[in-house]
């Protein structure tokens, strides 16, 4: 852990800029509403936010807690709130997505094209045979038909499982069998750095039949992208494109209630198996509209947004499809990466696309950094308005950097702090009233109630310098309902650590200073955050033990200047092994990471080693390799069963370098 300012260094606050705060759609008032009474507060945001077939009665059921009811007599659907009604009130002819391909192709898709789109393909499963409740993993790259098949989904009620297009086949076999899904939604390939990456090969890979199993999925709709050639099982696939031209174009949503499942998505945990996390209707999308709403200043009828994000991320759902789409907002979608063709990319989009407000994550705005402002100076970012982070802390001079040279010294940045678990923003300043502090998420927004305390659940008073864990002290709309099939790891994870207060443990990190802000100081569990991405170091260490040359490994995040944390294993080769030449093994354990999970999850280095620090009761002491991985003085040995072993490890290091 890491702090990143101290309250004597008395940083500079930026306080709102006064035109922006003068049409601000969010003012100080929210803050007093909320306060008054919080569940009003929230049953307004629903009703107004959100269109409902029913109108709900109810606004938060606790009875049966930590399992959650929000507006539970109520009905609406999801896809009907994001399109539908923008088209009745006439705003069909607005821009939904300006979409940006990464080869330099575009597509423009208003909010009509996304109605008749959405119930297409909304028939079009349901000509497969998808029915309401059914699960439909969707493995796409960032295309408009992402969108359109989340929406067609949810318009069905079948709740959707996306599976990040950059997971393994292996990652995605193991997702698609926890949701049991019954048909899975990809493409044939996606551009990546200028090139066409095949998709569809893992999507046959996940569903051969396992340890003699059938896979659960029977229809596989196929996105034409890269036009590459593609492997076909007659009978189980179908083209994407052949079956909506098919397909009516009329199609009626399904009104559900809303606590009815809405999506699952996969995120990791401090064991190997990832964890579904279950989000319902009603609550989630009364959050989702009104983070989006209140944290951006949201003008529908100005504003361009984007949001960098993957939709393989919570962030995309939240932020790239429900809550933009909810306020019928117009958005930049980008299928690439940032310096694929040239490392301006991302601002020629702003420029021409009039881009005011932008989210994105600390790790990219290092990245930018990296390449120097030259890159931006020659694009006019005039147009920008709010600048949002999230992912993890942001460093200071990264906030700093980010708010003078995109934001043209006038923009606020309001850093974002939340989880695939809350749903939503839970954390951030508002870009119309509140005075920014480089470096802190700051506040609770209207309706959220943290705190951070010791480990004893005592709260620690403002101004207290030692760290302490960040807890939510009240449920709110979007927070999770379940971990999907596994109630007990669902008590467990977080609701056990301060069972006695009925409290939340989020597992981050957090100190609050003098004002009163919270400072985030990373994870407390064995998770790493790697660019922003969760990965668990045991996920990681299950793969490298799957390699025939590993005997053991241990894995730890150690800081790194534009990662956030970069992962460091340490390996102990198999007898068989031990003549292999370590430069080489390194590359393969890589590689084979890259191919179990993802190559998000490569280990930055790779060290064997001949044994692994170890209490005697047999547990790794990460912390110690966290101080070999990070340069530092390695420190109390004295629990160690082998207290000799770290000066091994060292004397191992020094002569690799
Ligand atoms: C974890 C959640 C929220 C969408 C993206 C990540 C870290 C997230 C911040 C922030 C400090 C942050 C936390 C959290 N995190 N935002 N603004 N400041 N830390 O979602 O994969 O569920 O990861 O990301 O450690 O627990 P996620």
């Amino acid at each position: 852990m890491t702090q990143t300012a101290t309250d004597s260094q008395q940083p500079r606050t930026y306080p709102p800029p006064a035109e922006l705060a003068a049409g601000a759609v969010a003012t100080a008032a929210l803050y007093e509403e909320a306060a008054a009474d919080r569940l009003a507060f929230w049953g307004r945001q629903a009703s107004e936010l959100l269109t409902w077939d029913v109108q709900p009665t109810q606004v938060l059921d606790w009875s049966d807690a930590p399992f959650a009811k929000w507006f539970a007599d109520g009905e609406l659907n999801a896809a009907a709130n994001c399109v539908d009604r923008h088209v009745a009130a006439g705003n069909g002819d607005r821009v939904a997505l300006h979409w940006v391909g990464e080869p330099g192709d575009t597509l423009t898709v208003t909010y009509a094209d996304l109605h008749e789109q959405v119930q297409r393909a909304a028939n079009a499963l349901s000509d497969l045979g998808v029915r309401t409740g059914d699960r439909v993993a969707i493995y796409l790259p960032m295309v408009p038909e992402a969108v359109v098949a989340m929406l067609a989904c949810a318009r069905l009620g079948a709740p959707h499982s996306v599976v990040f297009s950059g997971f393994s086949a292996q990652a995605l076999r193991d997702r698609v069998d926890d949701a049991q899904a019954v048909a899975v939604i990809t493409a044939d390939g996606g551009y990546r750095r200028g090139e066409p990456a095949p998709l569809k090969p893992a999507v046959d890979a996940a569903l051969e039949p396992r340890d003699g199993a059938e896979s659960t999925v029977r229809a596989v709709l196929v996105v034409r992208r890269t036009g590459g050639e593609v492997a076909w099982t007659e009978g189980r696939d179908h083209w994407w494109h052949e079956a909506l031209e098919s397909s009516s174009p009329v199609h009626e949503p399904v009104s559900v209630g809303a606590e009815h499942p809405l999506f699952v998505l996969y995120t990791s945990g401090s064991t190997g198996k990832p964890k579904g996390i279950l989000h319902t209707t009603g609550g989630y999308l009364t959050q989702a509209a009104y983070t989006h709403r209140n944290v951006f200043d949201l003008h529908p009828e100005t504003d361009v947004y984007w949001c960098g994000a993957d939709i393989g991320w919570v962030t995309g759902h939240t932020y790239i499809v429900y809550g933009p789409l909810l306020n019928g907002t117009t958005s930049v979608m980008y299928e690439g990466t940032p310096n694929t063709p040239t490392q301006d990319r991302w601002w020629q989009v702003v420029e021409t696309y009039g881009v005011t407000k932008l989210y994105t994550a600390p790790t990219t705005i290092r990245t930018f950094m990296k390449w120097g402002e030259e890159l931006v100076s020659g694009h006019d970012l005039s147009t920008l308005q709010v600048l949002g982070s999230v992912g993890e802390p942001i460093n200071p001079e990264a906030w700093t950097w980010y708010r003078r040279v995109i934001g043209g010294d006038r923009t606020p940045v309001v850093d974002t702090w939340w989880q695939t678990e809350t749903g939503g923003i839970m954390i951030s300043a508002l870009p119309g009233v509140t005075s920014l502090k480089p470096g802190s998420a700051q506040v609770p927004l209207p309706g959220i109630s943290v705190e951070v305390v010791d480990d004893e659940g005592r709260v620690l008073p403002a101004g207290h310098e030692g760290a302490g864990y960040l807890v939510l002290t009240e449920p709110w709309p979007g927070m999770l309902r379940g971990i999907w099939g596994d109630d007990e790891r669902f008590r467990d994870t977080y609701w056990s650590r301060f069972a006695k207060e009925g409290w939340y443990f989020a597992g981050d990190g957090a100190r609050r200073d003098a004002d009163g802000d919270v400072w985030l100081l990373g994870r407390v569990d064995d998770v790493m955050n790697v660019s922003g991405h969760r990965i668990s170091t045991t996920e990681v260490e299950s793969a490298l033990v799957s390699h025939p040359s590993v005997a053991e490994a241990a894995v730890v995040g150690a800081s790194d200047p534009t990662t956030g944390q970069g992962i460091v294993a340490f390996v102990i080769l198999r007898e068989s092994a031990h003549d292999t030449d370590p430069a080489a093994v390194g590359k393969e354990l890589r590689d084979h990471v890259a191919k179990e999970i993802s190559p998000i999850a490569k280990p930055r280095q790779v060290l064997v080693v001949s044994e692994l620090p170890k209490t005697r009761s047999g547990k790794i002491m990460r912390r110690l390799l966290r101080d070999v991985a990070e340069d530092r003085q390695v420190g109390d040995v004295t629990t160690l069963a082998d207290s000799s072993v770290m000066a091994s490890i060292q004397a191992g290091m020094q002569s690799g370098k």
